[in-house]
């Protein structure tokens, strides 16, 4: 009998933290690992089911569910010939622009192909991540499923993939939910057609976007705070004038700047969904004029690995 805690595996949450959305358009973007993981165990049973529990309890995968249709779409990209039951834990906040989809997928692969007695192969269980990411999000970019993967601070793009942006230090962040989320597919759809539409001020912001990811990368691997803020939100009016911001996410970008933070954006999809900040030192006076307003938000740690 093999020890069934071989086939457990991990992978991590992320957030973007410069370059989303530009990213599906062949530019590149920076993406963090949170401290926040996803964890699967596979093991052979009677039939194939993915059984998932977070804090707010344990549901199995509808038949013919996205869930479900994403399984099965891991499992025929590593080649599984025998049914497998998987039960995955999710400890990174759902539906809130962290990575819990793309988390899922890479350690559901990781333990299936562990199950399967395959050779450890970071590519095989990325392109197996992508093809359950794929089910839920259409055209992905990708870089979700690369950070989940390698964790650290990467940056990503279509054409070459990842590579890892050394840090002098993890970065400390406050996040804060503005509102619910817009599916990823309806916003990225929404992207598409501004640029479709407006050709030639999608240039622009889509060159500015590329400038904002250069000085970031840059201040990344100085440990340039000033200069990462200052990225931050040229990044967050880039993605304004793209129509992917919100009033709300606007409003608590504002507080947070007021109140002493360098930068502030907007991270993944947008259309509501999660604001990022960098104020080091300042992060309770942000978290404390959010709350003034009724968001709770929270510090979070990226970066580490
Ligand atoms: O689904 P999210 O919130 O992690 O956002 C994904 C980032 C996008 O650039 C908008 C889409 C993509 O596939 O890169």
């Amino acid at each position: 009998m093999p020890d069934p805690a071989a086939h457990v595996a991990t992978a991590c949450g992320k957030i973007i933290l410069l370059g989303e959305h530009a990213v599906v358009h062949g530019e590149t973007a920076i993406a963090s690992s949170i401290g926040r993981s996803a964890e699967a165990f596979a093991q052979f049973a009677d039939h194939t089911r993915l059984r998932l529990s977070d804090d707010s309890g344990t549901w199995v995968a509808e038949q013919g569910s996205e869930l479900d249709q994403a399984f099965h779409a891991l499992l025929q990209v590593l080649h599984a010939t025998r049914p497998v039951a998987l039960d995955a834990r999710i400890h990174i906040p759902t539906r809130a622009g962290l990575g819990s989809s793309a988390a899922l997928g890479v350690a559901a692969a990781r333990s299936v192909a562990s199950l399967l007695g395959l050779h450890p192969d970071a590519v095989r269980d990325v392109d197996a991540a992508t093809a359950w990411e794929r089910v839920f999000h259409g055209n992905p970019s990708g870089i979700d499923v690369a950070v989940a993967a390698r964790g650290g601070s990467i940056a990503y793009c279509r054409r070459l993939g990842a590579r890892p942006v050394p840090m002098t230090a993890p970065l400390m962040l406050c996040l804060v939910q503005a509102g619910p989320r817009a599916s990823t597919r309806s916003m990225v759809e929404a992207a598409s057609r501004f640029l479709a539409a407006h050709a030639a001020q999608g240039a622009e912001i889509l060159a500015a976007i590329r400038e904002a990811v250069a000085a970031g990368t840059a201040a990344l691997q100085t440990g340039d705070t000033n200069a990462l803020g200052k990225a931050m939100n040229d990044n967050q009016r880039a993605l304004r004038q793209w129509g992917l911001s919100t009033s709300v996410i606007d409003m608590l970008c504002a507080d947070a700047l007021r109140t002493g933070a360098l930068g502030a954006k907007l991270t993944g999809a947008g259309g509501g969904g999660s604001v990022i900040c960098l104020a080091p030192g300042r992060e309770n006076h942000v978290l404390d004029a959010w709350r003034s307003r009724g968001f709770v938000g929270r510090t979070i740690r990226v970066g580490a690995g």
